[in-house]
């Protein structure tokens, strides 16, 4: 047993590496400003990850349809799809590592990725408790944008979160410190380079989108240092951006507004800390018929993850189900990657062929069993319905 000096003396000193990790990660971030330019690349190389459960089911649905709507690109060799194996939970806890280095370097040889859910291990079951590949992953790729949007275009609502995705609580949140049998402590990290890069890519989504309205979500009354020092960057980089309008609300009065129907559709670009962020956009998913809906963009300067936030939902498969899991909230991350990578005409069709078959004429339902439609199906209908030729005023007669 360790007495009190020599626990304090082991406190610091892990909090020490803790300060020299952070302080080569914002080196590295100073170091790799430059966003690619997809134009640019000969062939655009898209990464196509299953994950656990049901995530390989439907990932190979929107790999399907990627396939379909860029297939004169497949063809000239502008781009090429990789099919990564085995970031399953089993090979993760096999290595003892969220991501297993084999497969994060046949990750790093990918310019986008598209990933399926990945089970997330937690005290108590039967995994051991290492780190989210989700959490990995946005580090080790430094994807530090988590861009979430959520759209109910009947109640008015129009909203994209700008997460930070890679600092916050997350950034040692399997680094924290077991002091002794009493005393536990975890940390949350801000950065000058990670707080402004975030914020600079809020302002300038609402700039050049003309949703021109910003909205800054912290708890900088109580959160003194890191969310104060968000809020104080949020001030500076505003600057920069005169003709954008911006407001700041903590987070618990900004959950309650989020249900405001008079207040919530003022809201446009919000950009906040991880965890907030995580809370605010299950929510926010919610109005839109649940996180099963949304789909999530995770950009970096040189690498992009596009993903579902829902789980690998591990029960479907058990029950011999996965087949009927919902490959909608993936489609919709792969119309985000498509929109990323430049195919915006195809995106922008993806998006209305997803609202028509998901929302509007819905002549096939998902009820994740064996009296709904499959996901293969599904698929197939989002297909024939991008083929129509009447796609856009199909679209605009439901609206
Ligand atoms: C999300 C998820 C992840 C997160 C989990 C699975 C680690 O909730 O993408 O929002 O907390 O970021
Ligand atoms: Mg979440």
């Amino acid at each position: 047993m360790l007495n009190s000096s020599e626990q304090i003396k082991r406190a610091q000193e892990h909090l020490g590496k803790l300060l020299e990790g952070q302080l080569a990660r914002i080196e590295s971030m100073k170091a790799t400003k430059e966003f690619v330019n997809y134009d640019e690349l000969e062939t655009i190389i898209i990464g196509v990850v299953g994950g656990d459960g049901i995530g390989p089911y439907i990932t190979a649905e929107a790999q399907r349809v990627l396939e379909f709507l860029l297939k004169d690109e497949v063809q000239r060799c502008k781009i090429k799809f990789k099919v990564i194996e085995g970031l399953t939970i089993e090979n993760r806890a096999k290595v003892g590592k969220a991501i297993p280095e084999d497969i994060l370097e046949e990750l790093k040889q990918c310019h986008v990725i598209l990933k399926g859910p990945t089970t997330t291990p937690r005290a108590g079951d039967p995994w051991p408790n290492i780190e989210s590949a989700n959490v990995a992953m946005r580090k080790e790729l430094d994807l530090f944008a988590n861009v979430r949007p959520v759209k109910v275009p009947e109640e008015n609502i129009d909203w994209v979160f700008y997460r930070e995705n890679t600092e916050g609580a997350y950034a040692l949140g399997s680094d924290g410190m077991i002091v002794n049998d009493d005393l536990f402590l975890d940390f949350t990290v801000a950065t000058y380079e990670g707080s402004r890069r975030i914020i600079k890519a809020a302002f300038e989504h609402a700039s050049k989108s003309g949703a021109n309205k910003v909205t800054v979500v912290t708890k900088a009354n109580v959160i003194k240092t890191t969310d104060g020092k968000f809020l104080e960057i949020a001030r500076e980089v505003a600057e920069e951006y005169p003709h954008v309008e911006w407001d700041d609300w903590y987070i618990d009065i900004m959950t309650a507004k989020l249900i405001d129907t008079n207040r919530r559709s003022q809201f446009k670009v919000m950009v906040l800390p991880n965890l907030y962020g995580d809370i605010l956009t299950d929510e926010a998913a919610e109005f839109q018929g649940g996180v099963g809906t949304a789909g999530s963009a995770n950009i970096g300067t040189r690498y992009a993850m596009f993903e579902a936030i829902h789980g690998s939902a591990p029960r479907m498969v058990d029950e011999g189900r996965a087949q009927y899991a919902d490959p909608s909230s993936i489609i919709r991350a792969a119309g985000m990657l498509l929109e990323h990578i430049g195919y915006t005409e195809e995106a922008k069709k993806l998006s209305m062929a997803l609202d028509i078959c998901g929302q509007f004429e819905k002549r096939l339902v998902i009820t994740g069993r064996d009296n709904g439609a499959t996901g293969g199906e599904f698929a197939d209908y989002i297909m024939e319905t991008l083929n129509s030729d009447d796609l856009v005023d199909k679209w605009n007669s439901y609206l």
